[in-house]
């Protein structure tokens, strides 16, 4: 069980909250001035990724305090806590052991007295077996032709990790087999994806943890109806259709055979899914060998998080410095920007990640909490979001701390495009943390030849403050298992963080009001009688459709 402490009543809270008036003016370019040394002590490797936590706000004694937060709420027995498979998903009564599905050192992690390992090292079986056989070719579709599309049926967790990890490693991807996913239940999407298909090459994954959510099952009717309007005989759908699902009832009530299931468990939360059969597309797109690379390199990462003192543990780290700007500096967002085109659903899959699982207002002993929990999380691929958003990052009223992250090598190695990339990340990170003074944007204008009257009125415009946060985060190459150590990272910073807040990060209740209210509302849109049972807006909006469809 994980403790209740609400971390505001710590003596480290107290401590740190003294700490930030000394800090808040703090500038990030003078700890550079002081210290010759500062790269050096806030960086760190682990295996190819550098990470280089120099430019934030922070001194040795900030870590001190925040780590002292971190042990004084828990975090250490917490780490061990889910390690041992105890039910610290409390509210829902479930281990939390997305760490038991990459465990690749296949040590026994028991629940309720069972050790879980061999069902995992079977379901990664049948799961290697199944993706050899369909990138080979050797899986056949009714009229005896291969496979060369792949459809992954889901939404949220069931949808994105496997997208934005197909995505993230496409350059491993099978030449033969095209990977695509439908989430939304919008039905221009299921329409869109199918559109350029065969049926008698197209291969379905129904992804689905409780195999009940109302986009998902949609979806694969829709696909089905699809396949039998060509295919036309029902036995045919057993080559063309597989659930991925902890729920075998709903499999085989959906017609699908369960010999073609492949399962998890109901300790396996669905945005930490990607590890389990929910990877099953991932396997098939870039080959069960990389897709066990990738599980080996979250393991690797999960090895370091469970051993490492929380001063030197990297998730701990950056789940410290997010705290920092969350609840002392009052930050509310953070970006991730990855300087990897590949890498252009991370930040949406981390979105779903951080928020769901630490969008909570409650702690865990049911009380409403009275401090900032998690943030707004957001993002998109440099350079992109440098012609979009970050003027605001640079000049806008609020702090928004960034993580960048890059391959040092490019998967796409085209005249100078990468030095380029890089170079546009090396200079952001620079720019968001020096600025840019009256004096230096005074001299500019001298150098170019211009008067003091003549600039006058411009030169505030042209002041940048400077002193925002960034992580930067290096990575050799984007590799199997260098993303898999990086998801991993991600993951128990958000872990971390839900102990420090105490939350119960494991949940999300908070989905389930907007799908009530669909269900009831949905049979309303099946006749044109005039509504009048929600409040005026709501009765307005259903009726306004109503009368224009
Ligand atoms: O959005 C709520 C949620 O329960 C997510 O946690 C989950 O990833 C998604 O819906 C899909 O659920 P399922 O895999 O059961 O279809």
């Amino acid at each position: 069980m994980l403790k209740t402490q609400n971390p505001t009543k710590t003596a480290a809270w107290a401590d740190l909250d003294a700490h930030f008036q000394d800090m808040k003016s703090a500038q990030m370019k003078d700890l550079f001035a002081k210290d010759p040394e500062r790269f050096k002590k806030f960086s760190t490797k682990f295996e190819d990724i550098l990470l280089d936590y120099s430019k934030n706000i922070i001194t040795e004694d900030t870590l001190a305090k925040l780590t002292q937060l971190a042990k004084e709420t828990g975090v250490e027995d917490a780490i061990q806590s889910m390690f041992a498979g105890e039910k610290i998903n409390q509210t829902e009564g479930r281990s939390v052991l997305h760490i038991a599905l990459r465990n690749q050192s296949n040590t026994p992690i028991m629940v309720d007295g069972a050790d879980v390992m061999p069902a995992v090292n079977e379901v990664l079986a049948k799961v290697e077996t199944f993706s050899n056989r369909v990138s080979s070719g050797a899986w056949k579709g009714y009229t005896g032709k291969s496979i060369t599309d792949i459809v992954n049926i889901g939404i949220g967790g069931s949808d994105l990790g496997p997208l934005m990890v197909t995505e993230a490693l496409k350059a491993y991807k099978k030449d033969n087999l095209n990977v695509h996913f439908i989430s939304n239940v919008d039905g221009t999407h299921v329409a869109e994806v199918l559109k350029p298909l065969n049926p008698e090459t197209t291969l379905f994954l129904v992804a689905s943890k409780t195999f009940t959510t109302q986009e998902t099952m949609t979806n694969a009717n829709s696909a089905k109806d699809w396949f039998l309007k060509v295919a036309q005989e029902e036995g045919h759908v057993a080559k063309h259709f597989v659930a991925l699902s902890t729920n075998a009832k709903g499999v085989a009530a959906f017609g699908i055979d369960t010999d073609n299931m492949f399962e998890f468990w109901d300790w396996v939360g669905g945005r930490y899914s990607l590890w389990s059969a929910i990877g099953l597309s991932i396997a098939c797109a870039i080959g069960y060998d990389n897709y066990k690379a990738l599980l080996e390199g979250a393991h690797a990462m999960d090895q370091h998080f469970a051993t490492t003192d929380l001063e030197n543990n990297i998730p701990v780290i950056l789940a410290l410095i997010g705290i920092w700007y969350n609840n002392f500096f009052g930050a509310e967002s953070e970006a991730i920007l990855p300087y990897d085109q590949y890498m252009h659903r991370f930040a949406a899959y981390f979105q779903q990640g951080n928020m769901e699982s630490n969008g909570k207002c409650v702690d865990r002993a049911g009380k409403p909490v009275d401090y900032q929990t998690g943030p707004i999380i957001w993002g998109e691929p440099g350079t992109n979001g440098q012609h979009a958003f970050y003027q605001l990052i640079h000049q806008g009223t609020k702090m928004i701390p960034c993580d960048f992250i890059a391959p040092a090598i490019s998967h796409n190695q085209i005249s100078d495009h990468h030095p380029k990339l890089l170079a546009n990340f090396f200079a952001q990170t620079e720019a968001l943390m020096t600025g840019k003074t009256e004096e230096q944007v005074r001299a500019e204008f001298a150098t170019a030849g211009k008067s003091a009257e003549e600039v006058e009125d411009l030169v505030p415009f042209k002041i940048f403050e400077g002193n925002r946060p960034t992580n930067s985060i290096l990575a050799k190459q984007i590799t199997p298992r260098t993303l898999g150590a990086l998801i991993a990272m991600y993951e128990h910073k958000i872990f971390v963080q839900g102990v420090i807040w105490n939350i119960f990060s494991f949940d999300q209740w908070g989905v389930e009001l907007g799908k009530q209210l669909a269900n009831q509302i949905l049979p309303e849109l099946n006749n044109d009688e005039e509504v009048a049972s929600h409040d005026s807006s709501t009765n307005g909006l259903i009726n306004a459709y109503k009368a224009m469809r």
